[in-house]
């Protein structure tokens, strides 16, 4: 009996330090600069609208020196540019496809109409192209770009189709933040990745979604960065197709988050750890006023409910180090920060319309696996609609909505906390967990196309967890 007890509790120590303790990744050495995408180029219009152009192309890259992997990119070989319009601006969009099969680009998080979300619906054939025009309603925040290709979003996406989407407004440009782009104002897209020897990419998908055990930003391996030794700010994106990540800093420094997926929040929140699931943006504040170089990491922080499923052989988080930041002097004074960087416009409970549930399965939604043919919810333009998403599954599903931002008004009835109440497009919903999220849908009623909603996991939504909707006008 006694044997066995202590057998148990080797067992139990062995599992912990292999999921808790144990970096994944140790002994990196952090020797290649950081790549910061550079801003997409754009031509005026004549009616002032600013125009891009994205050529969605294959290419290869050498993550590791003399080693090339075939991958995809938008305007370069791998991710893309990062586009950036004001609100209030008139953007054009002209999407080429250039790859040898269909594809569409969605601008995740951004409120625009259902023609010209970029969802499997406004499919671009190879060699054809397709434009997205519309106008910047919403606030100032850090939104992205991917394909939602019918059936293949997880692999267009992992072979590098992805970019940021910046917009910003009168207030973001009063604050008094870090704004120089790439050098106090860092976009930092968080993907992982699995390498063959020969340096290719190895996607497989095991248990439902793909985990790599090598973490890239702006697809950068190892990367290291220098930065001035002052307030920075970074703009976060878990880029990766299922991988949640806990972010902090070796030294367990306290930094300021800003900003959540759809905005500002209200104040700067402090905190040593920000999470973020597929689809979830932050942004941070971090002071390296000190010079000390030191490691941003991820660590490993699941529920019990995951950590048991990581028992059993379902990779949930891990521990890693992702990459390194080496302070040099300064050459201004740090931003004080604002403690008033939003006034969020709260929508009451009791304003609610409707009150949809999602139950949340293995790969369906409501019981039922996504069909391009099948409108799954059908929405009154100007409502207020509360959506209770409950997770039967025994793991976490960012759930994301299309055109809306969204507040999160519980989780399993407890509030939400400080950093997670700001417009959020994407939440983290835990193994277990009832989370009840309020939206508004105030624009864009089109009978005929629809909006997804679905699991951020992309092997998830590829394989059927998504369901559609159409925002009506009852009026007409
Ligand atoms: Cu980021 Cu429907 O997607
Ligand atoms: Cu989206
Ligand atoms: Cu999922």
């Amino acid at each position: 009996m006694i044997a066995l007890a202590l057998l148990l509790a080797l067992a139990c120590a062995i599992f912990y330090w292999i999921l808790f303790v144990r970096v994944s990744n140790a002994g990196l050495a952090f020797e290649n600069d950081l790549i910061i995408p550079p801003e997409m180029e754009f031509t005026v219009g004549p009616d002032g609208e600013k125009r891009f152009t994205l050529y969605v192309q294959e290419g290869e890259r050498e993550f590791y020196p003399g080693l090339g992997a075939p991958t995809m990119g938008v305007n370069g070989n791998y991710l893309g540019p990062t586009i950036r319009a004001k609100r209030g601006e008139r953007v054009v969009l002209n999407v080429h496809n250039y790859l040898n099969e269909d594809t569409t680009m969605h601008w995740h998080g951004m409120h625009v109409p259902a023609e010209m979300d970029g969802t499997p619906h406004q499919k671009i054939t190879p060699g054809g192209d397709w434009t997205a025009d519309y106008t910047i309603t919403q606030e100032a925040g850090t939104m992205w770009y991917h394909p939602h290709t019918h059936g293949g979003t997880a692999t267009q996406v992992h072979q590098g189709l992805a970019g940021l989407f910046y917009i910003d407004d009168a207030n973001s440009e009063r604050l008094e933040l870090p704004n120089e782009y790439g050098v106090d104002d860092i976009p930092l897209v968080v993907q992982d990745r699995l390498f063959n020897t020969d340096g290719t990419f190895n996607y497989q998908i095991r248990t439902g979604a793909h985990y790599g055990d090598t973490i890239l930003v702006n697809g950068t391996v190892a990367p290291r960065l220098a930065v001035e030794s002052r307030k920075i700010r970074f703009r976060i994106l878990n880029g990766s197709n299922a991988r949640i990540y806990w972010l902090g800093f070796e030294d367990g420094r306290t930094f300021q988050q800003i900003a959540t997926d759809g905005g500002f929040l209200d104040s700067p929140v402090d905190t040593k750890r920000v999470r973020l699931a597929p689809g979830e943006r932050a942004e941070l504040i971090v002071d390296f006023a000190d010079g000390e170089a030191v490691k941003l990491k991820s660590f490993p922080e699941a529920g019990l409910l995951e950590t048991t499923a990581a028992w059993f052989g379902q990779t949930t988080n891990g521990h890693f180090d992702v990459m390194e930041i080496r302070p040099q002097p300064a050459t201004r004074v740090s931003h004080e920060i604002p403690d008033t960087l939003n006034r969020i416009q709260r929508l009451d409970r009791d304003r609610a319309n409707v009150t949809r549930n999602m139950f949340l399965g293995g790969m369906v939604i409501n019981g039922r696996s996504m069909s391009m043919m099948r409108i799954d919810e059908r929405i009154r333009l100007g409502d207020t609609e509360i959506w209770r998403i409950r997770n039967n599954t025994g793991r976490t599903h960012p759930f994301h909505v299309h055109l809306v931002q969204f507040l999160i008004l519980d989780r399993d009835g407890r509030p939400p906390s400080a950093q997670e109440a700001g417009w959020k497009d994407t939440v983290h919903v835990a193994a277990g967990e009832t989370v009840n999220i309020i939206m508004q849908f105030t624009q864009y009623a089109n009978r005929h196309v629809p909006y997804m909603y679905h699991c951020h996991i992309l092997e998830h939504e590829d394989n059927g967890m998504m369901g559609q909707f159409v925002v009506v006008d009852d009026s007409k």
